[in-house]
C-alpha cells in the first residue's frame, strides 16, 4: 500500500482500514492480514508504557516502537503503508529538531509521518514533503492537547468550530498532507471534510461518512475490557481469552499435568525408558 493507493481507495469508494500496532509480534499477526495502514501511534505511551496520557512519548520510544514493527512487518503477505505519529512537542521547538524527529522516524521504518493539529504546523509540512517525507494530518480531538481540550471528548461541537475545522483540514491539505485522521467529531461535519477534501479522511469516532477507520489494536480486540466508548466495537473478547489462557496455565501447572511427557525432553540413550509409571504418579497426584 503506497499514498498513492489510499487515493485510489478514494475515489474508488473502499473503505481504508487503518490499525494501530506497537510490537513485532502484532506486526507479524497483522502483515497475514489485509490491513490497509499501521500506524505506530502515540498511544503506546499508555497502551505499552501505562502512562495517562500521549504526552510521555518521545521520539526514541516512537523510533524503537516503529523499529520493532518494521521488523515484523518485513516479508508480510501485504506490506501495509507504516505511519509513525511524531510525538509531542517533537515538532513544536522549531523546524530544525522537528526534522531530526522526523527522520528519526522514517530511519525506524516508517514510510509516512502524522502530526497533530494545524496551526503553526503548515511551513513544517511542506517542509516534510517537499523533502520526500509524507505526513498525515489529526484533526478534532487531538489527544497531545489533552489538557487544552479539558479532555477525551467530541470537537467541533458547535458551528463555529465546524467551521474552523473544516478551514485547518483545508490548510493541511493545501500545505501537503497526503490524509487526514478526524477524532471524535460529529458524524455530519466529518462527511463534510471528506467531501471537501480530496485527500483520504480517516475517522475515529467520526461516523461513517469518511473515507476510512482507524482504531486502536487493542480496542478493537477488547484487550481493555471496560473502555467502552460510543464509537468503539470490539471485534473479538481478547481480554477474556488471554485471562482463560493464563488461568488455565497457571492451573495445569499447579496440577502437575503440565507439562506432560510429551513437553519433556530425554536424552536419547534414555529414548526406550519406559517413563509411563512417572506419568502415572503425576497424573495420579493431579487427579488428586
Ligand atoms: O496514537 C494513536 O493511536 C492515534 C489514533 C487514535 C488515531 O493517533
Amino acid at each position: 500500500m503506497r499514498i498513492h493507493d489510499l487515493l485510489q481507495c478514494k475515489l474508488a469508494g473502499k473503505p481504508i482500514t487503518m490499525v494501530t500496532c506497537y510490537d513485532a509480534w502484532s506486526a507479524k499477526l497483522l502483515g497475514d492480514q489485509d490491513v490497509d495502514c499501521i500506524l505506530v501511534g502515540d498511544s503506546l505511551a499508555m497502551v505499552m508504557h501505562g502512562f495517562e496520557s500521549t504526552l510521555a512519548a518521545t521520539p526514541a520510544m516512537m523510533a524503537m516502537h516503529t523499529e520493532a514493527v518494521a521488523r515484523g512487518l518485513s516479508g508480510a503477505k501485504n506490506m501495509p503503508l507504516l505511519i509513525a505519529d511524531m510525538p509531542f512537542m517533537s515538532y513544536r521547538q522549531g523546524l530544525v529538531p522537528a526534522v531530526k524527529a522526523a527522520t528519526k522516524l522514517m530511519r525506524a521504518g516508517a514510510h509516512a509521518i502524522k502530526l497533530e493539529g494545524a496551526k503553526g504546523n503548515e511551513d513544517l509540512i511542506r517542509h516534510l514533503v517537499d523533502s520526500g517525507i509524507p505526513v498525515m494530518g489529526h484533526l478534532g480531538l487531538t489527544p497531545q492537547s489533552v489538557h487544552q481540550l479539558g479532555g477525551h471528548c467530541l470537537q467541533a461541537k458547535d458551528d463555529v468550530a465546524a467551521q474552523r475545522l473544516l478551514q485547518e483540514a483545508r490548510d493541511l491539505q493545501k500545505a501537503g498532507c497526503f490524509a487526514l485522521v478526524l477524532e471524535c467529531v460529529p458524524e455530519t461535519l466529518a462527511r463534510n471534510v471528506s467531501q471537501d477534501l480530496q485527500i483520504p479522511v480517516i475517522g475515529i469516532g467520526a461516523g461513517r461518512y469518511v473515507d476510512g477507520q482507524v482504531l486502536v489494536l487493542h480496542d478493537l480486540l477488547g484487550f481493555s475490557k471496560d473502555f467502552k466508548p460510543r464509537f468503539l466495537a470490539q471485534f473479538a473478547q481478547g481480554e477474556d481469552f488471554f485471562q482463560q489462557g493464563i488461568a488455565d496455565y497457571c492451573q495445569a501447572v499447579r496440577s502437575k499435568v503440565f507439562p506432560s511427557r510429551e513437553h519433556s525432553y530425554r536424552p536419547v540413550a534414555d529414548d526406550n525408558v519406559d517413563t509411563d509409571e512417572v506419568d502415572d504418579v503425576a497424573a495420579e497426584e493431579a487427579a488428586g
